[in-house]
């Protein structure tokens, strides 16, 4: 059994770093109104520290990082973080979930770091409710980002919405409708209860059985085979489309059974589930100077400790870490 391999026989191969915990918007599902008090500078990891947290963890059989945040693009120099990291000898893919207001401007460099796949969050086509979910005036940003990231060729660009009961589900097969016409991967998200002041409650979320359905009124899905690295979404594509839609079973039918990933919060802790708070900190022994081996037995721990799943469908679990300081 090798060493990424946890409790329950999971092959742990995908690493979530979450490179801030502030963000340019304040997602009503996300955030409080008024943020939340970010990390100061000391808190958080140095590009360096990551780096070195990202070395061990190929060590240990780690093939794939995402970078998250709060918002990662807001992080100055990310670029120099994506190139390092899509050097690292044993890295086969490096990924980026932003909210994409940073995007356009960003996406020649990033492009030229390494960075191939990104993910945008937009959760309306409405700049109206845009506002009012987000708190923010950056619609036209994100759309403009979305259509950057596919003329520049990043590929997949994976348009991830947080469907929302009452709030954006009318918007459901207007969404699924982009993946027609256009390459995007769109994906539908059962919204979770997590974080601090989140104003969740089960019957805002639509059960992805639900989601289906819908989507099957817009046409005939076909299903997509998962590629070895995937996340957690279940993935159909149109007759006939250019693109693919995807079902993200946050809440019910958890796809716990086959988690890959181990997260890296922005303060330098292991987070082995989004759902559990129970963290290992990594920060203080790469401050006191720790070498690779040293690393990766902190990092064999916390894989270690992964739970088997979570209990959302049945109870009510609030993280105390809000999803920004987390990264999703
Ligand atoms: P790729 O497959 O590489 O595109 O990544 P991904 O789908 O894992 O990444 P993304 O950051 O776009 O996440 C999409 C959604 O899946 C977010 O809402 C995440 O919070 C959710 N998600 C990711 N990992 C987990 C997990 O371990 N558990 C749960 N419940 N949700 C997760
Ligand atoms: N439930 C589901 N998805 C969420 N995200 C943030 N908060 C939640 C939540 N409570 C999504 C963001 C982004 C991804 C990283 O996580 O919209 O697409
Ligand atoms: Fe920012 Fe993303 Fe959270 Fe919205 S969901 S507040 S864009 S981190």
């Amino acid at each position: 059994m090798g060493l990424n391999t946890d409790r329950f026989d999971r092959k742990i191969n995908y690493l979530r770093v979450s490179v801030t915990d502030r963000c340019n918007q304040r997602c009503f599902y996300c955030m409080p109104k008024n943020g939340v008090t970010p990390f100061s500078h000391s808190q958080i990891l140095s590009y360096e520290e990551i780096v070195r947290v990202v070395e061990a963890a190929v060590s240990l059989g780690i093939v794939k990082v995402r970078l998250t945040g709060g918002e990662p693009l807001v992080r100055k120099n990310i670029c120099s973080l994506v190139s390092q990291i899509a050097k690292t000898p044993g890295i086969e893919d490096v990924g980026l979930t932003t909210n994409g207001v940073l995007f356009k401007e960003k996406a020649r460099e990033l492009y030229e770091a390494g960075l191939r796949r990104v993910n945008i969050s937009l959760d309306t086509l409405n700049p109206f409710k845009f506002m009012r979910i987000t708190r923010a005036n950056h619609f036209h940003k994100v759309v403009d980002a979305i259509s950057a990231a596919r003329d520049m060729g990043f590929d997949p660009v994976k348009i991830n919405m947080v469907v929302i009961r009452g709030v954006n589900d009318d918007e459901l097969e207007e969404f699924a409708r982009m993946s027609l016409d256009h390459p995007f991967h769109v994906r539908f998200i059962e919204y979770m209860p997590v974080g601090v002041e989140s104003r969740w409650d089960l019957e805002k979320t639509v059960p992805s059985p639900e989601i289906m359905a819908r989507l099957e009124k817009v046409g005939r899905l076909i299903p997509v085979a998962g590629g070895r690295l995937d996340g957690p979404s279940e993935r159909f594509r149109f007759e006939g489309a250019k693109g693919e839609v995807g079902v993200i079973s946050a809440v019910s039918n958890h796809f716990c059974r086959t988690c890959n990933r181990l997260r890296l919060t922005a303060d330098g802790k292991l987070r082995p589930c989004l759902l559990s708070d129970r963290e290992v900190d990594i920060k203080e022994a790469l401050r006191e100077g720790a070498g690779r081996q040293e690393l990766m037995g902190i990092i064999a721990e916390a894989i270690d400790l992964k739970p088997d799943g979570h209990r959302l469908d049945r109870e009510t679990v609030h993280c105390r870490k809000s999803m920004s300081r987390i990264g999703g």
